[in-house]
């Protein structure tokens, strides 16, 4: 695939490391492409990151046909950089796009863009631990006009921003409420897909939840409210009892790429960990009885990230003292060890650039 890149003029000055939050700063460029029916993606091009212009009627404008990923750039001791698993992120993106009725795109093709535009923008990947560069690739419905139909004219994107913690609290214990009104999405929706809409349905709950002091909430299945699914921005893992239990991706689940990378590495360390359905009763006794020993939730932008404390209803429950537990902290430390190349990676998930 050819790539037209026009550079900038005026490059920025890079964003000091110690202050960077989460997608607040973004790099010198940005990707586009697009796509029509019957002539495919083309047009490929790198340009000065900048404002898009859109036509009022655009699909994503009225009926939000939009997808995204999320990835991380990240810098290891020696200098180089290096991706996470960029298939994984590559093949979710056309599984989202197959769900939304968006054009997919060549895996071949995705892996050349995210290289070329890493390579071009890499003295934005930042250098201390913990901090990278994440990467956004989004694709959305351009068609011009107001009809309801799987859109003919697309648009696909990747923006950059170095980034720091997700959570404000960094590797400290976050505290999460559990959602009982609102849900996020049901079986047969798009709850395994990566698309704005989820996102936009669940902030109301998100700033109910921040009103009262939760970083985010932990939501329940949208039929029953009864099953413990995942967290706004991470997938859910508590051990309770000895038993590492994990929500089983039912549909409405987002599959995450670091809840399966926790999975392997806890097979790998002899634990056994069960996919299976959670109920909140079976949280909140086990929580009573004081059987609840960790809970964490792992996702890219949040990495992995103890849950100190859980409320349901008026009660807040307690967890692990409120410190990280043992073995959320081994996950940690093996998990960042291989994605900023301290760790030997002896599963292949290292992508060098
Ligand atoms: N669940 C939701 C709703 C998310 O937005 C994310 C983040 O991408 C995750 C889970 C974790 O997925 P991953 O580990 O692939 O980043
Ligand atoms: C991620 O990429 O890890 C995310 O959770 C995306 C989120 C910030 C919406």
């Amino acid at each position: 695939m050819e790539i037209r890149i026009t550079q900038t003029t005026t490059p920025s000055e890079l964003p000091p490391e110690d202050k960077l939050g989460f997608g607040k700063v973004f790099t010198d460029h940005m990707f586009l492409m697009d796509y029509e029916e019957g002539k495919g993606w083309h047009d490929a091009r790198i340009e000065p990151f900048g404002r898009i212009t859109l036509h009022p009627a655009s699909t994503v404008l009225h009926y939000g046909a939009e997808i995204f990923e999320g990835l991380k750039a990240y810098r290891r001791k020696d200098g180089g950089v290096q991706l996470f698993r960029p298939m994984e992120n590559i093949r979710r993106m056309n599984n989202s796009a197959e769900r939304m009725s968006l054009p997919q795109i060549d895996e071949g093709d995705m892996l050349q863009i995210l290289e070329t535009f890493v390579r071009l923008e890499e003295r934005f990947v930042p250098k201390s631990f913990g901090t990278s560069l994440y990467l956004r690739p989004f694709t959305f419905g351009n068609d011009e006009t107001l009809g309801v139909h799987a859109v003919k004219r697309a648009t696909f994107m990747l923006i950059a921003s170095p980034s720091g913690s997700y959570y404000a609290e960094g590797i400290n214990p976050v505290k999460i409420m559990i959602e009982s009104e609102d849900v996020r999405t049901v079986r047969g929706g798009t709850g395994y897909a990566k698309c704005g809409g989820n996102y936009a349905a669940s902030t109301r709950a998100g700033e109910r939840a921040a009103k009262k002091g939760y970083s985010q909430v932990l939501w329940l299945d949208g039929v029953e409210r009864k099953y413990i699914e995942e967290v706004g921005a991470m997938n859910v893992m508590f051990k309770i009892d000895g038993e590492i239990v994990t929500p089983a991706l039912t549909g409405s689940i987002l599959p995450g790429i670091t809840r399966k990378s926790c999975i392997e590495v806890l097979k790998s360390l002899g634990y056994a960990v069960s996919e299976r359905l959670l109920s909140v009763d079976e949280l909140l006794t086990a929580m009573k009885a004081g059987k609840l020993e960790e809970a964490w939730g792992c996702g890219t932008a949040a990495v992995v990230s103890p849950i100190g404390k859980l409320a349901y209803g008026d009660d807040e429950y307690e967890i692990g003292g409120g410190k990280i537990g043992p073995l959320t902290q081994k996950l940690y430390d093996i998990l960042t060890g291989i994605q900023w190349g301290e760790v030997e990676d002896t599963f292949g998930w290292i992508h060098k650039l």
